[in-house]
């Protein structure tokens, strides 16, 4: 192992909080790398009935001792939903913790009683039963905690889940689609192991974005390889972490192809060497290998600008190695990505009924005003589309995720976005000062009582108040009130 040396970016002044997380060649990689294993359902009444249970355990992760984590029907995550459009889901879910959690489904387009946000609560003991018919685009969400204050501890400790969902249009595209051997998903996120081998939680105040740990676990996995047996192998990565930016790689630069991003395939693959993930989101690409070879995936250090003189690099300059590539000598023929995947139909046609602006503030304001779980900040027209435009003002990166929606980036700092991100997303990076211009039509209304969430994903962000609460009204519809949320029992 070896190519990227130590990339520490000293800044003046901050020599006291530059520690070392470079961990580019000090990792084993003697690990095989957990797959999370496909959730079991049930068929009740025409509908897939999927059973989650949060609760505490304890995980081996690395020599030394377990570490106490949390998950879902396990010690740490939990299993991946798979699911086709069109599909009637049900979910039971089971508070098994000593205290109130939610289960949120980052990504999805459903009820906003069902989406699992800070109006459901799940109390100790408590049971949740969510159920929602899939109606969008093949893609990778996921699903974790939402309770508000809490969310950034509760997915720190373990709380975080995949979904896999499929569709016609995707089925009849040649890729790899065999879960866990040629479309493998990857959740990265970092963590520090303190002396006891128990994640240290404490916040890192070298930085104003919370937690950034120094290793890397990849499923729940340290140090992990993966053994590959096919020429094409398909990665959906989610960058799972808390605050840590990451920038994809291969260790020998080669080129991958990009095929979705957030919210389903893009039109057409993309050629890249690298690709940055901030917090929640998601990138779906196709690594070409040679029968034999080992190759490594990495991250480098992120190169976008935050402008700031008093925070810490927030880790923008760490490299990690994330996951060792063994390809068999003998792997089976995969075919070439289709050069056209699937329509992507574009919004920027079509007229704007509304644009709004939101305005980032460190650390705990959008437009100036925090979180209140009983204000709703405004209300969408169903099936009309919004321009949102979204800025950093503090110099801080952040990113902002919209419940319930996929949206496109229309710009990005006043510019065309790049190819990639032309796809359907839910979550999107700012840079520093930076600004995006995001298209999305809301197509469907339910309680003007019960609010989706809007934030940014940097989740101390999230949970310091930098969110607000919208509602999807039908046409002539107001604002409702925000009834005490229903707890489960
Ligand atoms: Cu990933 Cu509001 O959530
Ligand atoms: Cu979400
Ligand atoms: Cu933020």
């Amino acid at each position: 192992a070896a190519g990227v040396g130590t990339t520490a970016v000293p800044l003046a002044g901050c020599g006291l909080f530059n520690k070392e997380t470079d961990t580019v060649g000090n990792v084993p990689f003697d690990n095989r790398l957990k797959i999370p294993p496909l959730a079991e359902h049930t068929e009740k009444g025409g509908a897939k009935h999927f059973e989650l249970a949060a609760a505490a355990g304890e995980t081996e992760f690395k020599p030394g001792g377990a570490t106490a984590t949390w998950g879902y029907n396990g010690s740490y995550l939990g299993p991946t939903i798979r699911a086709r459009r069109g599909d009637d889901l049900r979910f039971t879910v089971r508070n098994h913790l000593e205290e109130t959690t939610t289960v949120h489904f980052h990504g999805a387009h459903l009820p906003a009683e069902m989406d699992g946000g800070p109006h459901q609560p799940i109390e100790p003991g408590g049971t949740w039963e969510p159920e929602w018919t899939v109606d969008q685009p093949a893609t990778m969400l996921w699903y974790h905690p939402h309770p508000h204050g809490n969310t950034a501890r509760h997915i720190f400790r373990g709380l975080s889940g995949l979904i896999y969902l499929d569709d016609d249009a995707s089925d009849a595209l040649d890729l790899p689609r065999e879960y866990g051997v040629d479309d493998v998903p990857l959740i990265v996120q970092d963590r520090t192991f303190d002396g006891a081998n128990q994640f240290d939680e404490d916040e890192d105040f070298s930085s104003s974005t919370g937690i950034h740990g120094d290793e890397i676990l990849v499923n729940g996995t340290y140090g992990p390889y993966f053994e590959a047996t096919t020429r094409r192998l398909r990665l959906r990565i989610l960058n799972g972490s808390n605050a840590r930016l990451y920038t994809f790689g291969l260790s020998d630069e080669r080129d991958f192809q990009i095929i979705g991003s957030d919210g389903g395939l893009l039109s057409a693959p993309v050629t890249a060497g690298r690709i940055t993930l901030s917090p929640a989101e998601r990138t779906d690409l196709v690594v070409e290998l040679r029968p034999g070879e080992t190759v490594d995936l990495r991250s480098y250090p992120v190169e976008v600008e935050i402008n700031s003189p008093f925070d810490r690099n927030n880790g923008l300059d760490d490299s990690f190695d994330i996951l060792r590539i063994r390809a068999a000598d003998e792997l089976a023929d995969s075919p070439e990505v289709p050069g056209e995947l699937i329509e992507v139909p574009s919004l920027a046609a079509e007229a704007v009924a509304a644009e709004r602006s939101f305005a980032l503030q460190s650390p705990d304001s959008i437009n100036g005003e925090s979180m209140d779980m009983n204000r709703i900040d405004f209300g969408t027209e169903v099936d009309t589309v919004e321009e949102w435009t979204v800025r950093s003002t503090d110099g801080f990166q952040h990113n902002f995720h919209v419940h319930d929606v996929q949206f496109q980036v229309a710009s990005l700092n006043g510019e065309e976005p790049p190819a990639h991100l032309r796809g359907w997303k839910d979550t999107v990076l700012l840079e520093g000062n930076g600004e995006a211009k995001l298209l999305m039509r809301f197509t469907a209304y339910t309680d003007p009582d019960v609010p989706y969430m809007y934030h940014c994903h940097i989740l101390l962000h999230e949970d310091q108040g930098m969110m607000g609460q919208f509602v999807v009204l039908g046409h002539g519809e107001d604002v409702g009130t925000v009834s005490a949320p229903s707890s489960g029992h």
